[in-house]
């Protein structure tokens, strides 16, 4: 074996040297809860109590996990910080720079991660050049997912173009179907909105708008059609969608009661945890415009803590997540797709497949980017100023020229 775990080297270490064994212990705060996501959990949860482990879970639910960020930031502030958070993107390092994360190197580097991890994901899981994250997944966020009967009901293919999207949304409309089913919640608002910057944008204008933040991006012309894409969107969503949970919005493609969901591939998790087969029941494809792949890598990061059953936890933890039995079960659940680029696609379905061959293809091609809607392209006050433009604007009647100059002194002012 080319790399001996280091939970393993560990733990035959303190038997050799005759030490009291505790369990490994974990505390592990996450927002995991719907259906799809609590059978992928529980992959983690079985594996760590099968070695040994004492799993003691910390669920906080609300989709896009903000619920879960204050419930952090509250257990950090009053010294309590939980063993392991599900933690993504810049928010890694903001932490880091708090010094209260963990440094998980020892077992990066027995585990040989960087031999294994896509180099632009790894970079994501280190802090001044340690590792400080573990890295679960590949989320793609760009996907429509769709009622396959409903679209074969209604002679509509899979749309490749916004334009082909509104035709086929104002034909289902005039069937009485509701062609859009949709969480009205400010992270559910900028999914959708940050695969329209995608699609009528290119991979370059959402680079500059949403990951460099550049002011011209962001007053265009470009940005100002992509609220007008917005604005229409809105009209195809039904009466009720307000407030809604994404999984119910998922559950709405499911049961025929609308045709169309824009979401990441967790919602695939939701279609197979309800036995639903992609291809047969339901339908996905790349957002119109098919313009690149935004990513977004769930991740746990270790908090500092005391207690060698805890630091034992953390890395069993860490060696569990990215080893390759746990990165094929877990993201059969999930929807997603192994971070690892050594695990074999031979049991994922055409979506997931689909999902690696276009991560490849983007990657080499310049347009594999982060998700801005999912936290993995901007600090979260920057972030904040884009979700509540683009909310206010989906939520009003506000006009697209009015959207891109609150956009552009959104951004500025939370700089
Ligand atoms: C996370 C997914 C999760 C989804 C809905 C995303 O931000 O990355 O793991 O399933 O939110 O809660």
């Amino acid at each position: 074996m080319k790399h001996m775990t280091a939970f393993a080297a560990l733990s035959a270490a303190a038997l050799t040297a005759g030490a009291a064994w505790a369990e490994p212990q974990a505390e592990v705060l996450h927002w995991w809860t719907s259906g799809g996501e609590a059978k992928a959990v529980a992959v983690l949860q079985k594996q760590f109590s099968d070695r040994g482990g004492v799993w003691t879970d910390m669920p906080v639910a609300g989709g896009g996990g903000d619920a879960a960020m204050s419930a952090l930031r509250a257990r950090v502030l009053s010294g309590n910080a939980p063993t392991a958070v599900q933690l993504k993107g810049p928010a890694i390092q903001e932490w880091y720079d708090e010094g209260v994360l963990a440094d998980i190197s020892d077992v990066a580097d027995a585990q040989g991660w960087a031999d294994v991890l896509p180099a632009q994901i790894a970079e994501h899981m280190k802090c001044d050049g340690h590792w400080c994250a573990a890295p679960v997944n590949v989320h793609r966020v760009n996907w429509v997912w769709a009622n396959k009967s409903i679209l074969e009901a209604n002679g509509i293919e899979m749309p490749t173009t916004w334009d082909e999207f509104n035709a086929a949304a104002d034909k289902l409309k005039a069937a009485g179907i509701t062609p859009l089913a949709h969480g009205g919640q400010a992270w559910q608002d900028a999914t959708i909105f940050e695969t329209v910057v995608l699609g009528i944008g290119g991979a370059d204008f959402y680079q500059k708008a949403l990951v460099d933040l550049d002011p011209d991006a962001l007053s265009s012309d470009t940005m100002k059609s992509v609220f007008d894409e917005m604005r229409t969107l809105r009209g195809y969503v039904d009466d009720n969608f307000s407030g809604r949970d994404w999984n119910l919005a998922t559950a709405m493609v499911m049961n025929g009661e609308a045709a169309f969901q824009i979401m990441g591939d967790w919602a695939k998790g939701e279609f197979l945890a309800a036995g639903k087969e992609p291809g047969v029941d339901f339908v996905c494809a790349p957002t119109p415009g098919d313009a690149g792949f935004l990513y977004n890598v769930d991740s746990f990061a270790m908090f500092k803590v005391d207690g060698e059953d805890k630091q034992d936890g953390q890395k069993l933890l860490a060696e569990l997540i990215v080893g390759p039995s746990f990165q094929e079960t877990f993201n059969l659940n999930k929807g997603s797709i192994p971070v690892r680029t050594d695990v074999s696609l031979d049991k994922f379905d055409d979506c997931a497949k689909k999902s690696a061959a276009d991560m490849k293809a983007d990657g080499e091609a310049g347009s594999l980017l982060p998700s801005m809607a999912h936290g993995m392209a901007l600090h979260g006050a920057q972030s904040g100023a884009i979700l509540d433009v683009v909310t206010a604007h989906f939520n009003s009647d506000m006009s697209s020229d009015d959207a891109v100059k609150m956009l552009a002194d959104a951004v500025a002012n939370s700089m």
